[in-house]
């Protein structure tokens, strides 16, 4: 049991400041006003509400989920099923950021309207607030923006195309690679999406662009040049079990954080050490002392049906108390 109600008219604050709720046309001013956007994944609601009080500006649900969260290989796997799961949870966690559902592999590349119709799901069904999709998609993203969904477009390193690409390669390797990405993310900005993950490429390229494009960029492994980064959830603090790529940045260990809280608390139960007296729920002195020896006894009983009735979350733990 835990409580995970937001507190009444929590003010949606950092830093003793109060944020308003950003929004696609937001990031856009954002780029204006040369401000770094602020971009993490998360994949359920206890991550999702840390990353949004924490401030930061846009939450992706990407489906980097997939590999680890799921632990699959690649991201391939994931459906839509699941990343609509996944995207609910988030935005039950969420007030100020803006919610950014990553469209799975195989759930818009067919039909502009089956396309359409997937995204739809993402805002109706889980309460997203943009659609993410990999590649140059100049026909659906003109689809989704005339259906009145926000679109967040992903060039360079595109890991839904691993098998294309041959692994997770650096993208825009020569001037003419990078010329055509530029040209790509003109036509994708062209098409109306709102933003565009630059992936995967050399930090002169997402430069470059950054500097020509209407829209922000936010970059991963694309260097400091971008309008925004954004990193994944499990890479920033070191949940993910494999070396960190170039571009991570490991800003926690909860790998070891937890790690250390799990073998302590299995270390105390082999030597009986939790849960505590303290820790423990008691029947009122009275009943203590009557029910077990007569169990027939009226104010026991009475006092035994209090304690049934009684809700365990009003009585808080030393720790809450201390709090
Ligand atoms: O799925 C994901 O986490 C992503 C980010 C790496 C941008 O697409």
């Amino acid at each position: 049991m835990s409580l995970t109600e937001f507190s009444a008219g929590a003010p949606l604050a950092q830093g003793g400041h109060s944020l308003p709720k950003v929004t696609m046309p937001a990031l856009g001013e954002m780029k204006r006003q040369g401000k770094p956007i602020s971009a993490l994944t998360a994949y359920d609601y206890a991550t999702a509400r840390l990353v949004d009080e924490a401030g930061i500006d846009l939450i992706l649900v990407g489906d980097s989920l997939a590999m680890v969260v799921l632990g699959h290989e690649n991201t391939l796997a994931v459906t839509v099923d699941e990343m609509l799961h996944h995207t609910r949870a988030v935005r039950r966690g969420v007030r100020r950021a803006l919610v950014v559902a990553d469209m799975p592999f195989g759930s818009y590349h067919g039909t502009i309207g089956e396309g359409v119709a997937n995204a739809v799901r993402f805002l109706k069904e889980a309460g997203a607030e943009a659609v993410k999709i990999e590649g140059l998609r100049v026909e659906l993203v003109r689809a989704l923006v005339e259906a009145e969904i926000p679109v967040v477009g992903h060039l360079g390193l595109t890991p839904q195309s691993v098998h294309r690409m041959g692994g997770y390669r650096v993208q825009a390797r020569s001037i003419d690679a990078a010329l055509q990405l530029q040209a790509d993310a003109f036509a994708l900005a062209a098409a109306g999406a709102g933003a565009i993950v630059l992936e995967g490429i050399p930090r002169e390229a997402a430069g470059a662009i950054t500097a020509a494009l209407p829209i922000p960029s936010i970059g991963i492994g694309a260097g400091p040049d971008c309008d925004g980064q954004i990193l994944v959830f499990h890479d920033l603090v070191n949940l993910t079990f494999v070396p960190a790529a170039k571009f991570v940045r490991r800003y926690g260990d909860a790998s070891a954080l937890f790690r250390s809280a799990i073998e302590h608390y299995r270390e105390d139960v082999e030597h009986h050490a939790f849960p505590s007296d303290a820790e423990s729920y008691h029947l009122p002195e009275s009943a203590r002392r009557l029910s077990a020896i007569d169990p027939d006894a009226a104010d026991a009983r009475e006092d035994t049906d209090a304690v049934v009735n009684w809700d365990a979350r009003e009585e808080m733990s030393e720790e809450a108390k201390r709090a």
